[in-house]
């Protein structure tokens, strides 16, 4: 679906963490109300280089009489972030969206889990939020696993702490919490979650994705993940952002992530 560019006043562009920062936008009130999962492309307004917005997912969202806000949790890693962070209050941004679809939610799971590497944690922040909005689950049902390299690179936690009731945190260094790959603690836990009842989300890293969809191989399990693949229009136009999906009935085909998805059941996902 066609979505409107926006021209968004920058409110505040906070350092929170070395590298890590987090952007709050004011727009007009003609900006939908985004579904947990969605994201925005932005970039300068006025600016051609980078000639290419970026995807960011939107991390919270609220609303005003006449106007709302959205708020970006983002990581310093190249040009078009670098120019994101240097950017001052009351700076202009254009932002096309929300785009992409969401994360779907069965009401009839009780226990929820996300499984989050590093920056991943952004869209699935905004759907812990939403599920406890709309009284889907508890704040006792719902684990949080979080991975990253190192503590530096460990964000967002004060928003989950007041969401989800078991927080797990690892690091491969062990400079804060678990030292251990976050998809390896969930392995571990996971016999204490009942099958039935339980849905997982996940967004992170490709080889953390990839390694969840193995340990869940042969469980039923059901797991949707948010897939960070490069993108250049975000739009459906160029199948730059093309991923190997394979159907229910197994047929193969290529699935751009940001007009079909962001969003995939794992079981789904064809890896390399
Ligand atoms: C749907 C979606 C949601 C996203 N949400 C967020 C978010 O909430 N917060 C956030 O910080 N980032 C998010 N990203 C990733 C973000 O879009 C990229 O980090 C950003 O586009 C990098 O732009 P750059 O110009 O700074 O880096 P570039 O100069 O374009 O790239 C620098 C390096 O990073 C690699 N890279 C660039 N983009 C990606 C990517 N998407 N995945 C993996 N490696 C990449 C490049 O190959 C290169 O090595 C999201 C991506 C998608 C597709
Ligand atoms: S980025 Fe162009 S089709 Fe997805």
């Amino acid at each position: 679906m066609a979505k409107d560019i926006y021209i968004g006043e920058i409110l505040s562009n906070e350092e929170i963490q070395k590298e890590f920062f987090l952007m709050k936008v004011k727009l007009t009130s003609s900006f939908d109300d985004p579904l947990p999962g969605q994201f925005v492309m932005i970039r300068i307004a006025g600016l051609n280089d980078p000639f290419l917005s970026r995807p960011i997912s939107i991390y919270s969202f609220s609303r005003r009489n006449n106007s709302c806000s959205i708020e970006l949790l983002y990581r310093v890693i190249g040009k078009g972030t670098q120019i994101l962070a240097g950017l001052i209050k009351t700076s202009q941004v254009e932002i096309h969206g929300p785009l992409g679809g969401s994360f779907e939610i069965d009401e009839s799971k009780k226990q929820i889990i996300f499984i989050a590497g590093g920056i991943g944690i952004a869209p699935l922040s905004l759907l812990a939020e939403h599920l406890g909005r709309i009284g889907c689950s508890s704040k006792q049902a719902m684990s949080f696993y979080l991975g990253a390299q190192t503590a530096d690179a460990i964000v967002g936690l004060d928003k989950i702490n007041k969401l989800c009731y078991q927080i797990q945190v690892c690091t491969d260094d062990g400079s804060v919490g678990r030292k251990s790959l976050v998809t390896d603690a969930f392995q571990k836990d996971m016999k204490i979650y009942p099958v039935e009842n339980t849905i997982i989300y996940t967004c992170g890293p490709k080889a953390m994705v990839k390694a969840l969809s193995k340990i869940l191989n042969g469980t039923k399990f059901q797991c949707q993940a948010s897939l960070e693949e490069r993108m250049a229009c975000g739009t459906g136009a160029c199948m730059g952002c093309a991923v190997a999906i394979r159907d229910n009935e197994g047929y193969l085909a290529y699935k751009r992530v940001c007009a079909d998805g962001p969003v995939f059941d794992i079981r789904q996902i064809v890896w390399e």
